[in-house]
């Protein structure tokens, strides 16, 4: 079984999308087989890997809905050495016509069931809300992700993100787990972001991860030009970044997460 990883937060801008296909990249250049799925109507990680949303014409709103296999869908990104699963504006619709399905909440995780053996890590990229999609994510999931930016109102909604993820777990996903905790933006010269640091420790210890991610141009840069920081520039301090939380993540899930 692969691992499956939400990358989550309901505020917008806080660096999942970014972290998203910038960790899938770094897991790729560490030998890992890697699924990105973007879940975001906004569909900023599907152009973000390079695959032009406007020319797909099969994307993860048709697996929601049942009517497309996974595979089919599944694209290769030309510049990050990972498998994506595209999205357009089209899935903003997909609330709306599930609202009547059964076993609505897990239509991901049925159709990650066929991936099976071809990855080691599936990387989904949620939209900014507590929504169906959100708990499509968290239901299909082995442990969630969160990214927090380093500012004042970081904390604030972070309860609402875990009694979200209690929810899930007792009603649909008892096994799932908080992976961890990922500070984004830094900036060394704003005294938030210790802070911030040092509250997430205070409520989520070795949850929080030993890498920070620095505010880097060429993060923000990147998508603009379709490719993970990695490709784009990688000398740069935001890719060093990326490839040294994969080093982490690897790192915690022991030698089982070998190639
Ligand atoms: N570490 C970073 N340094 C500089 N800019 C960043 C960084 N992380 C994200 N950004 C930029 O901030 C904006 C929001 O990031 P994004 O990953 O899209 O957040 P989200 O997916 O949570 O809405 C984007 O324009 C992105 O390029
Ligand atoms: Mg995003």
């Amino acid at each position: 079984m692969p691992k499956i990883l939400a990358v989550t937060n309901q505020k917008g801008g806080v660096g999942k999308t970014t972290t998203t296909v910038n960790l899938a990249a770094s897991l790729a250049v560490r030998g890992r087989r890697v699924l990105l799925i973007d879940l975001d109507p906004q569909a900023n990680a599907t152009m973000g890997a390079g695959v032009d949303k406007r020319a797909v014409r099969e994307t993860v709103y048709d697996v929601l809905l049942g009517r497309a296999p996974l595979d089919r869908v599944e694209q290769r990104s030309p510049s990050g050495g990972f498998a994506v699963i595209p999205a357009n504006r089209e899935l903003a619709g997909a609330e709306v016509e599930l609202v009547d399905e059964a076993h609505r909440e897990a239509r991901l995780k049925q159709a990650l069931a066929a991936v099976d053996g071809r990855f080691d890590y599936v990387l989904i990229d949620c939209p900014p809300a507590l929504n169906l999609l959100t708990v499509n994510a968290l239901c299909a999931a082995r442990a969630v992700m969160i990214p927090m930016q380093c500012e004042y109102y970081a904390l604030e909604g972070l309860s609402d993100l875990v009694q979200t993820i209690k929810k899930v777990r007792a009603h649909l996903n008892p096994t799932l787990e908080i992976e961890g905790l990922l500070l984004t933006m830094f900036d060394p010269r704003n005294m938030l972001g210790a802070q911030v640091s040092e509250q997430l420790k205070r409520h989520f210890g070795e949850k929080v991860y030993r890498t920070v991610i620095p505010r880097n141009i060429r993060l923000a840069e990147a998508p603009s030009y379709g490719m993970p920081a990695l490709y784009h520039d990688k000398q740069s301090k935001g890719a060093a970044a990326y490839l040294a939380l994969a080093d982490e993540i690897l790192a915690r899930s022991g030698p089982e997460a070998a190639p």
